[in-house]
């Protein structure tokens, strides 16, 4: 029988600080629909997060309906054993395996889950719910709401409202307990070692998808499942496109690359960006820049603290990006200018920090009423500044064409400031070169 990654008493404390939140209403929470392609291929599934993290059930064709206070609380509907379909594809631990390996309340087949639901959510105040994300299972929660509104209606209520899921679940993951927290450093740690491993498989003349090979091997042999994102791994120009991803180019001497790769562990992501010289040693114009983003990245890190609006962060860093711009004399005219005509958007298009867990860019509200809030211990978050110089774009001085620098850590928020999940692997600019093409010397 295979067991729960998340201890069930775990899973349960999530559970009743949830039930806090939603007193009366009950919660639905369907799997992913599963990936097919011409019908009967099928690819790795991934659990959906915030079911996930509710019941640690990482099977596909299951759902969740949590009542806070009633009997039973917590109900599954999952695959049922199947021996030909177990065959094909595998263990399931269906009705029985369900209830005794992760302890819920009550399990039901899927299948019957329109015949069941409506008693379950009759009486409650709201529904919480998130729509579109399986459309399959919209229809059946339809017809499950439907299958409740017959009595309502005599009482003068209607139907019940329905909120979305995500309000709620995703406010819960924004702090992380324990065994995320292990989980977490895990991830983080197998991403920092990888990126090790890739400096060290560096020299020109290889490819973009060799050193992502590098990546996906030295994670996977750590124990990750597969990576959290599709790898960036962009050398020269191709590291001004944020989101390259064709990984195809051969690495030339002279240029930097820039790698944003991560591991998924236990379905929590690292997300990791170093650059790096291609043959070892950055030119003096790539390494003065370098350094710059560089030293704005760490003071960003020493920010982070509870207590701290998480739009300062953003601030600071847009901010530091013009200073750098121009000491670079790319822009002239003052800080206070540049913010206002946003002339860094060009080189610093993107936001410098956003949540991090069971999704890279993991749920949680950060404005409320327009205001941004305070980060609090147990939150983790990336800090990510970059600058970017297209070679196509004419405000580039030649020596600084066809660069794009981006650092990123994982934080976590502590008590007392923060922890460096992704410290493991070295930036400084000195640390970084003495890596460089070590597998070849
Ligand atoms: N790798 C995606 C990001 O840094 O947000
Ligand atoms: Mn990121
Ligand atoms: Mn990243």
């Amino acid at each position: 029988m295979r067991k729960s990654a998340v201890p069930p008493e775990v899973l349960k404390a999530r559970r009743r600080q949830l039930g806090a939140l939603i007193p009366g209403c009950a919660l639905v929470l369907p799997a992913w629909p599963e990936q097919y392609r011409n019908a009967d291929m099928h690819y790795n599934y991934r659990p959906e997060s915030n079911l996930y993290y509710l019941t640690g059930y990482d099977e596909p064709e299951c759902c969740l309906v949590f009542r806070p206070g009633k009997t039973p609380e917590t109900v599954m509907f999952v695959r049922e054993k199947n021996v030909e379909r177990e065959t094909w594809d595998g263990f399931r631990f269906g009705v029985d395996g369900a209830k005794q390996v992760f302890g819920y309340d009550a399990v039901y087949p899927y299948s019957q889950f329109t015949k069941v639901a409506p008693e379950l959510l009759r009486g409650c105040e709201r529904i919480y719910y998130s729509m579109f994300r399986n459309r399959e299972f919209d229809v059946l929660f339809g017809e499950a709401v439907m299958g409740i509104s017959g009595w309502r209606p005599r009482y003068g209520m209607g139907l019940p409202p329905i909120e979305d899921a995500n309000s709620v679940v995703g406010e819960l993951r924004m702090r992380k307990d324990e065994t995320e927290i292990e989980m977490m450093r895990k991830a983080a740690l197998i991403s920092a070692e990888a990126h090790i491993e890739m400096m060290k498989a560096t020299k020109p003349g290889i490819t973009e998808r060799y050193l992502h090979g590098v990546f996906l091997k030295e994670i996977m042999e750590r124990g990750a499942t597969t990576e959290a994102y599709g790898g960036i791994v962009a050398t020269g120009n191709n590291a001004t496109t944020l989101h390259y991803r064709f990984n195809e180019s051969t690495l030339e001497s002279g240029q930097v690359l820039l790698s944003d790769c991560g591991a998924e562990y236990q379905w929590y992501s690292g997300d990791i960006t170093r650059c790096w010289p291609v043959n070892g040693r950055f030119s003096t114009a790539h390494k003065r820049v370098y350094e710059k983003v560089l030293q704005l990245q760490k003071e960003l890190i020493g920010m982070v603290k509870p207590g701290l609006p998480h739009m300062d962060l953003q601030k600071r860093a847009v901010e530091g990006s013009v200073e750098i711009l121009l000491d670079e004399k790319i822009l002239t005219g003052t800080v206070e200018e540049n913010i206002k005509a946003a002339a860094h958007a060009p080189f610093y298009p993107h936001g410098v920090s956003h949540l991090l867990g069971l999704d890279t860019h993991d749920s949680g509200v950060l404005m409320v009423q327009g205001k941004s809030r305070p980060l609090e211990a147990g939150w983790a978050l990336t800090i990510e500044p970059g600058l970017y110089f297209p070679a196509n774009n004419s405000k580039v001085p030649d020596e600084l064409k066809g660069l794009g620098i981006r650092i990123e850590d994982d934080i976590l928020v502590t008590p007392e400031g923060n922890e460096n999940m992704t410290r493991a692997v070295p930036k400084d600019a000195g640390e970084v070169e003495a890596l460089v093409g070590a597998n070849y010397k």
